[in-house]
């Protein structure tokens, strides 16, 4: 029999600081029904002061972990997904993974955006088919909030800041979990569609003081959509072909919660009928690496995923990236809702 990944712990949380669009209408040149009816979001939560990436990774992980208890007790690997990092170097996995008490074992960050789930996860099931590793805590967790500019109406109503975490273990391709494919791709030519322009050697290298105002998140918003729904469909497509599943035989698809209005549009595109694409962007706007653990884990406390449904996860972000996977689902009784909390603990208290 083959080795195969399969899933056995799932977990989310988000920071406590919940903004509406009412409250971003009160200061930016935007209204509530325009945000809810071009993107499907009504309020996304944010960190406080001083709260980073780490803090809520390793929340995420926890509970993740803990979800997985009786059948995984450790881990012996750790990838975080994620586009802002604790600090541009070192990466922010270690760090999470000694918070978590796993200092030893190899971790380390991929940097993807919001495909970052997606390769995260081919990155740990492949370590597992390889024997790298027998279980793999698999973090996607983002901040957007650090690097978007308030004043910016055309980014600060979408994203949101949040993180959530699966655990796989070594099993075999006919178990409930099962991570049966994936198909990854990119295209750099259209980097600059998502981008922080500052900050990286490129600014550095040129001798230039670097400028505040390049370290906000940009993007060609009408551009991406279409890419969005493009290379999200293709992908899911490319994958359903891989693994030998018709479009029927999809229960579920759970794709990048990017835009409600993308979710529907790929579902279409590929014919999947729009009440099994999961859609749960919400009350949490785009979390970028964290919105596929997130969704799934919504998901999964709300009965909107039974054990044995064929499931299809799918994203795209910055790269230009995209990924999908197939998977069927496990049976996740212990998996709790999606906590709402003050996640983690101050970094310097761990190391100090
Ligand atoms: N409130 C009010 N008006 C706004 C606005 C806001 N928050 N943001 C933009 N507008 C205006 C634009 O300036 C534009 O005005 P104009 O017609 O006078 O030029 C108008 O609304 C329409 O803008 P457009 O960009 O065409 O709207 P859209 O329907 O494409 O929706 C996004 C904009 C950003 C919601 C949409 O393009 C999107 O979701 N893109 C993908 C975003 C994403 O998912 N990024 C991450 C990918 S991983």
């Amino acid at each position: 029999m083959s080795r195969a990944a399969v899933l056995c712990g799932l977990g989310a949380v988000l920071p406590p600081r919940r903004v509406t669009n009412e409250e971003l209408a009160a200061r930016l040149d935007t209204t509530h029904e325009w945000i809810h009816s071009r993107t499907g979001i009504s309020s996304r939560h944010v960190v406080g002061l001083g709260a980073a990436t780490s803090d809520l990774a390793t929340e995420a992980g926890r509970r993740a972990l803990a979800s997985a208890q009786g059948d995984v007790n450790s881990v012996d690997m750790v990838v975080l997904a994620t586009a802002t990092p604790d600090h541009p170097l070192p990466g922010t996995a270690p760090a999470v993974a000694s918070r978590l008490g796993l200092t030893g074992v190899p971790a380390f960050d991929v940097a993807a955006v919001c495909s970052g789930f997606i390769y995260a996860l081919a990155a740990g099931a492949g370590a597992i088919s390889a024997q790298l590793a027998d279980r793999v805590l698999v973090l996607g967790a983002d901040v957007f909030s650090t690097i978007v500019d308030p004043d910016d109406r055309e980014t600060a109503p979408i994203f949101g800041d949040g993180a959530g975490a699966v655990v796989l273990r070594a099993g075999d391709p006919a178990e409930d979990g099962a991570l049966l494919g994936f198909q990854l791709g990119s295209d750099g030519t259209n980097a600059g569609l998502i981008q922080v322009p500052g900050g990286g050697s490129r600014e550095r290298s040129g001798g230039r003081r670097v400028d505040p105002a390049e370290m906000h998140f940009s993007m060609q918003g009408r551009a991406v959509y279409r890419h969005a729904i493009a290379r999200m469909s293709e992908s899911t497509r490319a994958v359903l072909e891989r693994v030998g599943w018709d479009v029927t035989d999809v229960d579920a698809l759970v794709g990048h919660q990017a835009n409600a209005r993308i979710l529907t549009a790929v579902a279409d595109a590929v014919g999947v009928p729009r009440e099994r694409a999961v859609i749960a962007i919400e009350h949490v706007g785009n979390t970028s690496a964290a919105s596929i653990p997130l969704a799934l884990t919504r998901a999964a406390t709300t009965d909107g995923l039974s054990r044995g449904d064929r499931v299809v996860l799918t994203a795209f972000g910055g790269g230009l990236t995209w990924g999908s996977s197939a998977l069927t689902w496990p049976d996740f009784s212990r998996v709790e809702a999606y906590a709402v909390e003050q996640a983690g603990i101050p970094a310097q208290s761990i190391t100090g």
